[in-house]
């Protein structure tokens, strides 16, 4: 039996892999998770409550971190802003959570020996170009674009450098976008379809031929597991599946399955130093770790998301008018 802190573990990555835990561990769980406006305890309903319990409070407080990580065997990082739109209207909160929160649970983890994953994404490597037939290694440079990518960047070099200077037993995972059930309405998938639901149309940024490499959030949780489990210390993790998509193609997917005609969207400005392909190589975590997705067919597992969002309009709805609002600022409305 494992005493695992999951910070983050209320937002929509987090969440999954609490779940992920309870069904397939015997992990006794403590999330710690400052409840913004991205989280969602409605995504932890039903757990049982001698598994799971709950923090409320910020992965920057240094005494609450240290005590939070000192009572576990391990702790799984996912607490961020995560947003990229976001980041570029105000980015003070990105420095401070991703960096210094990063910087906190570091100094924990060094301070108690305690193990540590952190997650971070394919975004710290920049973009690809759409015919480059590379795709994202470990081995690939840092060369991130927006200040949400560049201080997850920065809170890897610094997971780094606390497993080189201080010996601290850490691993990190990059993973490409995730898909799935609440997942807030902000991001790309569950803003085109409630757009739709509410007999809107979807929103796509400047040309809409941006990729981006699609994997189910289930997947990434039992990926993040694994590593935990079975990765090398001190090594890196790409995970993806294989889901490389434009944003026409998903918008298009939506739309049919929603009923409606495949020019039924509007492109609207677009986002400011926008990366224009993701494409995650991960051969490194299929071979060495003998990880694979559960979902390897995006188009089904779209169609189950759009389904779940069809079924769970009253946790979306309330959310959705602030958030447009705030695209509607950002004249991406
Ligand atoms: P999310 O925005 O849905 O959830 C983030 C969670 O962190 C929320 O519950 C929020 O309340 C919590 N949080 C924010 N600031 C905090 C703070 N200061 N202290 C404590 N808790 C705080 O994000 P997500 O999409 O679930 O992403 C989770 C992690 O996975 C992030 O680190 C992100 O960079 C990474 N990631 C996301 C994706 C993706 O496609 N969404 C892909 C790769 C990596
Ligand atoms: O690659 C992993 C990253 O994926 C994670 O690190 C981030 O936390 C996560 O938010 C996601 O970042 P993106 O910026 O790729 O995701 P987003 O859902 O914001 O946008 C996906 C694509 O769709 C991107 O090319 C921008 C575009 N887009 C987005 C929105 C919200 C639109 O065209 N219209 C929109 O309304």
């Amino acid at each position: 039996m494992q005493r695992i802190l999951v910070t983050g573990g209320a937002g929509f990555i987090g969440s999954a892999f609490v779940r992920h835990l309870v069904q397939h561990t015997d992990a006794v769980v403590t999330v710690l998770d400052k409840l913004t406006y991205a989280a969602s305890l409605e995504s932890l309903d039903g757990l049982p409550s001698e598994r799971v319990s709950l923090v409320v409070g910020d992965v920057a407080d240094q005494p609450l971190v240290d005590r939070l990580v000192g009572e576990h065997d391990a702790v799984v990082h996912l607490a961020a802003e995560s947003h990229n739109d976001n980041s570029l209207t105000e980015p003070g909160p990105f420095i401070q959570t991703n960096i210094v929160g990063t910087f906190c649970v570091l100094e924990a983890a060094r301070r108690h020996g305690t193990r540590l994953h952190h997650v971070s994404t394919d975004e710290v490597y920049g973009d690809l170009e759409l015919d480059d037939p590379q795709r994202f290694t470990e081995a690939t440079p840092y060369n991130p674009s927006s200040p949400y990518s560049a201080a997850k960047a920065g809170a890897d070099h610094l997971v780094r450098a606390w497993v080189r200077s201080f010996g601290v037993r850490a691993t990190i995972s990059s993973c490409s976008n995730n898909y799935g059930p609440w997942q807030h309405v902000e991001k790309f998938v569950p803003r085109q379809v409630t757009n739709v639901l509410e007999g809107g149309r979807p929103k796509v940024y400047g040309t809409g031929a941006n990729v981006r490499d699609w994997i189910h959030v289930a997947d990434h949780a039992a990926a993040v597991w694994t590593i935990l489990e079975r990765g090398r210390l001190g090594e890196t993790y790409l995970i993806g599946a294989d889901g490389e998509r434009t944003n026409l193609e998903v918008v298009a997917m939506i739309l049919e399955r929603l009923g409606r005609p495949a020019d039924d969207y509007d492109l609207v400005a677009e986002r400011a130093g926008h990366d224009l392909r993701y494409a995650i190589d991960s051969t490194k975590l299929r071979d060495e770790l003998g990880w694979t997705p559960a979902y390897p067919d995006f188009a089904e597992g779209l169609a189950a998301t759009i389904d779940w969002y069809v079924d769970h309009r009253d946790w979306w709805a309330p959310h959705k008018h602030a958030t447009e609002a705030a695209y509607a600022l950002r004249g991406q409305a």
